[in-house]
C-alpha cells in the first residue's frame, strides 16, 4: 500500500510543564523530569500500522494543568530567558534496541563487548528486530541542548552516557540531572540524543526534540505573529519496512565485512514533519512565524514554495542561535541537517482554498554542484499548507533592525583544519575524519577564553558537511575554492598516513585558493552553530570563546565571561551534523583553555 501524502494534519508537540522551584542561593528556576522511552505511534496517515519509536516523555501543559505525555520529536522545552532550567533526564529503555547497533565502530559499548568484523555478517534480523544481544542492550542515551551555552558536566558529552537506572555509565558521565543557564538572548535551540557510535540510531528513533529560548523583555517579539501563528517544523526523512516499522539502511554492500551495520548517509524515502509523513497545515489568511528545524541523520533541504508559475517570497528573521541584524527576503533556503531558520510566511494575500506545498530541491548527499533532485521524487515533497476561508489580516511592516550582531576581530591565531574521509586498509572501510584524527586522538584544539579564531574549514571530500561546535556560535564569513587534490596530496606528505594520533602540521591554504572569494550571504549574517562547508571549499567561521551576548570589545584574551568554567572536564566537542559521520570519526573533542599555561 502506498503511503499518501497530505493525508494527515501536522501535530504540534505538546509543551512540557515545569515545576516551580527555588536554587540553592533562592532563585526562581524552572525543573522538569524527562524519561526516555519505547512506545508507538500514528506516523504514518490512519489505516497504516503505528510505529514503534523512542521518545522524550514527561508532564506536558493541558487544559486541566498538566499530564503526562510522551511525542517523538519530544515535548518542546519554553525557555524563558535569565530562568535556569534543571532537568532530571530518565532512562527507562529496556532493550534490545530496534535498530541495528554496529559494534564494529567506535561506540559506548555499555558490555565492553567487541565484535571482530569477522563475526559478521551475525544477521541484525529486520523483522525480528534481533541481534547480537549483547550490542542491542542495554541502551545507553545522553542528551545535548544543541546551541546551549552550558558547563561541560550538563552538555550531554558523547561518552557521559547511561544506561536504564544509571546500571552503566560512561566515562565522561557526571550527572544525569542537567543545570541549563538560559542566559543566552531567543533563539530555537533543540536538544537530541548524543551518545558515542550510536547517536544516528537514537535519534533516527526518536530522540530530539525544541528547546525555544524566549526574551520576555524584547519588545521584539510582540510584533511577531505568536500563539497558533508561530508554529514548529521539525523536518525529518524516514523508511518504514511493509509493517510501518523504521528502517535504517544498511551499509551499501561496499564491505559488509567491515561496517555491516553502518552507511555513509543513511537517507529515508518519506519526509516526516513533527512526526507525521508527508502533513498538511491549515492556515488563516495571516501572517505565520515557522520554526524550522532539519532534524535529519543527513538529508539537506532546499526549500522553495511554488506558486503560479513560480516562487512564494518568505522572510528570514532568525538563524540558529538568534535574529539576524535584519529581515531577508528568500524564495530559496538551504537547511543543512541541524540547522534552523525562522521564517515568516504571509498567507493574508493568498485567495481561501489556496493549497502550496514546501518543495525540497537538495541532492542526497548534497553538494551544491550535484543535479537538483527531481521534482517528481516523493522526497521532493515536505509538507502542505491548505489556506482556509478566513478574514485575511495583513502583516504590520517588520522592522528595519532586528537585532545587533557584534562585528569580532580576530585576537589569536587562526586555525585550518582538514575534512577528511579516510579509506583505511585493504578493507576500504571508510570513516570520516576532522583534521586526520580520530575521536580518541588527543586533544588538539584548545581554544584560550576570551580569544576571536577564525577557523578554516578546508573540506578535501566529495560531499558537504555541516560543521558543529558546542558551547560556541560562530560567524560565517566567506567561502572560496582551492585546489583539493593538490592540498591533500601535499598534505599527507606533510602529515603522514590518517588517521593521526597527533596534531596536525598547518599547511597554509593560500599557495591552494582558486576561485572568487565569497562573502557569507545576507541570511547568513546572524550567529550560528552550524556551517555547511562545502567540497573544494575553505570556509572561514570567526569564532568567539564568550558568550554570544558579550559586546564587541568587551572580552579579552584570558578572560572568562562565562558564569561557569567552560574549562571543566569533559569537555566540549566539535563535529560534523550529518550523525552516520559523527558515529563514525568525524567528531573531536575540543577544550576552552581557562589558565594561562
Ligand atoms: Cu546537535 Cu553535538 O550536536
Ligand atoms: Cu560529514
Amino acid at each position: 500500500k502506498q503511503i499518501g501524502k497530505f493525508k494527515s494534519p501536522l501535530p504540534i508537540p505538546p509543551v512540557f510543564m515545569p515545576k516551580l522551584a527555588k536554587d540553592q542561593s533562592g532563585r526562581v528556576r524552572h525543573e522538569y523530569e524527562v524519561d526516555v522511552s519505547a512506545f508507538e505511534q500514528q506516523i504514518l496517515p490512519e489505516g497504516f500500522p503505528k510505529t514503534q519509536v523512542f521518545g522524550y516523555g514527561g508532564i506536558v501543559k493541558d487544559e486541566a494543568g498538566g499530564k503526562y505525555a510522551r511525542h517523538a520529536p519530544g515535548p518542546t522545552f519554553e525557555a524563558v530567558r535569565g530562568i535556569p532550567v534543571k532537568v532530571k533526564w530518565v532512562n527507562r529503555l529496556d532493550g534490545p534496541h530496534f535498530l541495528p547497533v554496529d559494534g564494529t565502530i567506535h561506540w559506548a559499548n555499555p558490555n565492553q563487548k567487541s565484535f571482530p568484523p569477522a563475526a559478521y555478517p551475525v544477521p541484525f534480523n529486520p523483522v525480528t528486530r534481533k541481534g547480537i544481544a549483547e550490542l542491542q542492550a542495554p541502551i545507553p542515551i545522553v542528551t545535548h541542548l544543541h546551541g546551549g551555552e552550558n558547563p561541560p558536566p550538563y552538555d550531554g558529552h558523547p561518552d557521559a552516557w547511561f544506561t536504564k537506572n544509571k546500571e552503566k555509565t560512561g566515562p565522561a558521565f557526571k550527572t544525569d540531572e542537567y543545570e541549563y543557564l538560559n542566559t543566552q538572548p531567543d533563539a530555537t535551540l533543540w536538544y537530541h540524543d548524543h551518545t558515542l557510535g550510536i547517536t544516528r540510531l537514537n535519534v533516527y528513533a526518536g530522540l530530539a526534540g525544541l528547546y525555544i529560548v524566549r526574551d520576555s523583555k524584547l519588545s521584539l517579539n510582540q510584533q511577531l505573529p505568536d500563539g497558533d501563528l508561530d508554529v514548529p517544523l521539525v523536518i525529518q526523512d524516514r523508511t518504514f519496512d511493509d509493517k510501518g516499522q523504521l528502517l535504517e539502511m544498511k551499509n551499501s554492500g561496499e564491505s559488509p565485512e567491515v561496517h555491516p551495520y553502518w552507511a555513509p548517509e543513511n537517507f529515508g524515502n518519506t519526509i516526516m514533519v513533527n512526526g507525521k509523513v508527508w502533513p498538511f497545515l491549515e492556515v488563516k489568511r495571516r501572517q505565520y512565524r515557522f520554526r524550522l528545524l532539519n532534524g535529519s541523520n543527513a538529508r539537506f533541504y532546499r526549500m522553495k514554495i511554488p506558486y503560479q508559475g513560480t516562487f512564494l517570497p518568505f522572510t528570514v528573521i532568525a538563524r540558529d542561535e538568534g535574529f539576524l541584524p535584519k529581515p531577508v527576503e528568500k524564495t530559496e533556503l538551504l537547511l543543512a541537517p541541524g540547522q534552523r531558520a525562522d521564517v515568516l510566511l504571509d498567507f493574508s494575500r493568498l485567495p481561501s482554498g489556496t493549497t502550496l506545498i514546501l518543495k525540497n530541491d537538495a541532492p542526497a548527499p548534497f553538494s551544491p554542484d550535484q543535479p537538483s533532485l527531481d521534482p517528481f521524487e516523493p522526497v521532493a515533497d515536505i509538507m502542505q499548507w491548505k489556506v482556509v476561508a478566513s478574514i485575511p489580516r495583513f502583516p504590520n511592516p517588520l522592522p528595519a533592525k532586528l537585532n545587533t550582531i557584534p562585528s569580532l576581530k580576530p585576537n589569536a591565531p587562526k586555525r585550518t583544519l582538514t575534512l577528511n574521509e579516510e579509506l583505511t586498509n585493504s578493507n576500504h572501510s571508510l570513516s570520516l575524519l576532522l583534521d586526520g584524527q580520530t575521536w580518541s586522538a588527543p586533544i588538539s584544539e584548545k581554544p584560550m577564553i576570551g580569544s576571536t579564531e577564525d577557523w578554516e574549514l578546508v573540506n578535501v571530500t566529495g560531499d558537504t558537511h555541516p560543521i558543529h561546535i558546542h558551547l560556541v556560535p560562530f560567524q560565517i564569513v566567506s567561502r572560496q575554492p582551492f585546489d583539493k587534490d593538490r592540498y591533500l596530496a601535499d598534505w599527507l606528505k606533510l602529515n603522514g598516513k590518517m588517521p593521526l594520533d597527533h596534531p596536525t602540521k598547518g599547511l597554509s591554504v593560500k599557495n591552494y585558493l582558486i576561485g572568487k572569494l565569497k562573502l557569507s550571504e545576507p541570511a547568513e549574517q546572524g550567529w550560528h552553530d552550524i556551517v555547511a562547508a562545502n567540497p573544494g571549499e575553505v570556509t572561514t567561521i570567526r569564532v568567539r570563546f564568550a558568550p554570544i551576548d558579550t559586546p564587541v570589545n568587551k572580552v579579552k584574551l584570558g578572560e572568562n565571561k562565562y558564569p561557569f568554567n567552560p574549562g571543566q572536564f569533559p569537555a566540549y566537542v566539535w563535529h560534523c551534523h550529518i550523525l552516520d559521520h559523527e558515529d563514525n570519526e568525524m567528531m573531536r573533542p575540543y577544550e576552552v583553555e581557562v589558565q594561562h599555561a
